[in-house]
């Protein structure tokens, strides 16, 4: 017997041929699970690669991996030691390994691997009747996402870096003049004073508190970014409270250990240690004063940049052996075993300096380094993708798969990040980017300017149709954010969800589900498996049928999908126009729902939201539309106004007002 042996948890049936072996050798331990059968393996977090994980080896070491050119993309910036299997008739079970050592994970159709450089662990196996039933197993065991505030789900427009407070303002008063819904502005590293976290550059932004204000009163929101590496300089406020704290990572000598990052050499806290998490937390305090909305933390896999060393020298972390201490139920142990929860311990301070800033407010964090469970603590992007054709397709299948991993709350960086970006590649990748649960255009620095306005009028045309796009579905979007933070269900799904034991959609990758009840077709999709079943064509603005860079959008028989109107910012009215956009099915019946709150603030938590259901039925060339449910105590009268009904069938629509109790409409041709 292996002197703590690992343990398996959950029940495996004992039909089954999938209970893990385990092995050590050398003092490195390993699983390793055989199947059975034809199995569609999914998962691994955020990867690069086919939707379809068969055959494929990922390494788990959170890597700052621009343009994904390291190790072909098979190691990013973040670690999921979880895989998903579909059996053929579309039951399912998972394997979540729960290590964060140092690891390679293979996923071949008769054998998955788990290698790590460490310690012997726990495997978790989940075995249910769906892979949607699964992924709410994973949910019981590694947590759901927590509400986040509206305003988030509107688009976020960034620029490493928009360099000055004056540039920031032009910005947004450009998206208002040019009528172009964004609800955010980011500010990259260039805010800060020599690339010192929690400061401000006086010269470029002098009054960061005014330029909160300031957005504050034209609808918008900010974020600012704060890296991990504290600089070096014995000057400075955040350098002298963490020294005097004594949380710095220490090398095997007791040494400070210094990398270097944007501002030179750099101290990183430790923040395995409790007593630099809560010191970290507090270092919020004072920042968010100057009332910024969002909280952006990057380079926290974590990066450091040792380019000078010899290439087989070079590896972009702190030395593997570097001792991080620990505490309170984390034992002591080598960068080896902690560089993977490095950024997951580090958002999870931020948060808690966050809510302890601004307790009344949902706190939005973006990080770009995160394990198997971070989205508890904080949303992700996809890191530093490019702007060619081949990034843009491959960020569905890597925005899925993190959804399939946990993180249902994660996009890319929209156009691409590095390199110059075409007005043609812009518009095919806003087209579909709108609909994924994080939207944001960002753009490295030296590359052309990639604002929706950017690329000539017909292509600004293009970018305001699909951003009206989105925001006429916030309704829909946000009763999916409610959806994934009560049972952890993705809100882009793969499109086999619709039905899991139809084998053909397994590999389908180029389109996806927004929820159960739309179908998003992006534009370069090609030949697309797309699911059974009725699946009408919806238009949501005026021009997006017509437009060739617009993803298609299909909705569901059987569906209802509330949509509100068109709006410059998330703070606007949306739901006082409701739209009811009803897709019957074969039986002539449809149902769908809408959950809505105050939009910010913990009041839902109390009941103060509310959930509505509605249904809807054709009877004799009429359709009945009904509130059959009302959950909660928000009081939702005051904020529709007036509610319409459109009725999709056969490629015709049939709209007209009800009012939000009841309402009947004539659905045969007139
Ligand atoms: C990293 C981030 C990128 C950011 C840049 C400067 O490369 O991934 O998004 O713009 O650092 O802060």
């Amino acid at each position: 017997m292996l002197k703590g042996a690992p343990t398996i948890q959950g029940a495996v049936p004992a039909n089954w041929n999938i209970v893990p072996e385990f092995f050590l050798t050398d003092g490195k331990a390993g699983a390793s699970v055989h199947l059975k059968g034809d199995i569609s393996l999914y998962g691994g977090g955020e990867v690069t690669g086919p939707l379809l994980r068969n055959g494929q080896t990922i390494k788990l070491w959170n890597t700052d991996n621009g343009a994904y050119g390291t190790d072909d993309g098979k190691r990013l910036y973040q670690t999921h030691p979880w895989v998903l299997g579909v059996r053929k008739d579309g039951t399912a079970f998972g394997i979540l390994f729960d290590s964060p050592w140092k690891s390679a994970l293979t996923t071949n159709p008769d054998k998955i691997e788990f290698n790590t450089e460490g310690a012997l662990f726990r495997v978790f196996v989940i075995d249910r009747k769906s892979p949607q039933d699964v992924l709410k197993g994973l949910a019981e065991l590694t947590g759901t996402i927590e509400m986040p505030p509206r305003w988030a789900l509107g688009y976020h427009q960034c620029r490493f870096s928009y360099g000055s407070e004056k540039r920031v303002r032009e910005i947004a008063d450009t998206f208002r003049l040019k009528q172009i819904p964004c609800d955010a502005v980011w500010m990259d590293i260039d805010y800060m004073e020599g690339y010192r976290v929690f400061t401000f550059n006086k010269n470029n932004f002098p009054n960061p508190k005014q330029l909160n204000a300031d957005l504050h009163a034209k609808g918008f929101h900010s974020v600012f970014m704060i890296d991990p590496g504290v600089k070096f300089d014995s000057t400075y406020a955040v350098y002298q409270s963490g020294t005097a704290k004594d949380v710095w990572v220490k090398d095997s000598t007791g040494k400070e250990y210094h990398g270097k990052v944007w501002p030179g050499d750099c101290a990183f806290p430790d923040f395995t240690m409790p007593r630099t998490r809560q010191w970290w937390a507090g270092l919020y305090h004072n920042f968010l004063a100057n009332d910024m909305d969002g909280i952006w933390n990057d380079m926290n896999e974590p990066a450091v940049n040792d380019n000078e060393l010899p290439q087989n020298l070079r590896l972009g972390t702190m030395p593997y052996s570097t001792p991080h201490r620990g505490g309170d139920g984390l034992p002591a142990g080598p960068h080896l075993l902690y560089h993977n929860a490095y950024g997951r311990l580090m958002v999870e301070a931020t948060r808690q300096g966050v809510m302890a800033a601004k307790p009344d407010k949902r706190p939005f964090i973006l990080t770009r380094a995160n394990l198997l469970g971070g989205q508890r603590y904080a949303a992700t992007w996809t890191g530093d993708n490019y702007a060619d054709e081949k990034f843009m397709k491959v960020s569905v299948p890597m925005s899925i798969t993190l959804g399939l991993s946990g993180q249902p709350f994660s996009g890319p960086d929209i156009g691409g990040f590095l390199g110059n970006t075409s007005p043609d590649l812009w518009a095919k990748w806003l087209g579909f980017g709108v609909f994924m649960p994080f939207a944001r255009g960002h753009a490295c620095a030296g590359t052309n300017d990639k604002e929706p306005w950017a690329f000539g009028a017909d292509i600004e045309k293009t970018s305001r149709i699909a951003l009206e796009r989105r925001y006429r579905l916030l309704p829909y979007l946000y009763t999916l954010f409610y959806n994934a933070h009560k049972t952890g269900l993705p809100l882009i799904c793969p499109v086999f969800f619709d039905d899991p034991a139809d084998v053909k959609l397994r590999a389908e990758d180029q389109v996806f589900l927004l929820g159960k009840n739309l179908l998003v077709v992006p534009s370069f999709a090609k030949d697309p498996q797309l699911p059974k079943g009725l699946w009408e064509p919806l238009n949501l603005v005026e021009g997006d049928g017509s437009d060739p860079y617009q993803a298609k959008l299909l909705i569901k028989g059987g569906s209802i999908i509330p949509a509100g109107k068109i709006i410059q910012h998330t703070g606007e009215p949306s739901i006082d126009q409701l739209t009811l956009f009803i897709c019957l099915d074969s039986q002539g019946k449809a149902s769908g729902e809408l959950y809505w709150d105050a939009g910010e603030g913990w009041g839902f938590k109390k009941d103060d939201y509310c959930l509505l259901r509605f249904q809807a039925t054709e009877k004799n060339g009429v359709t009945n539309i009904s509130l059959i449910a009302n959950q909660g105590k928000y009081n939702i009268n005051k904020d529709i106004h007036q509610v319409k009904a459109v009725v999709v069938k056969n490629g015709r629509i049939y709209s007209g007002p009800i009012n939000l109790k009841s309402g009947v409409l004539r659905t045969d041709v007139q």
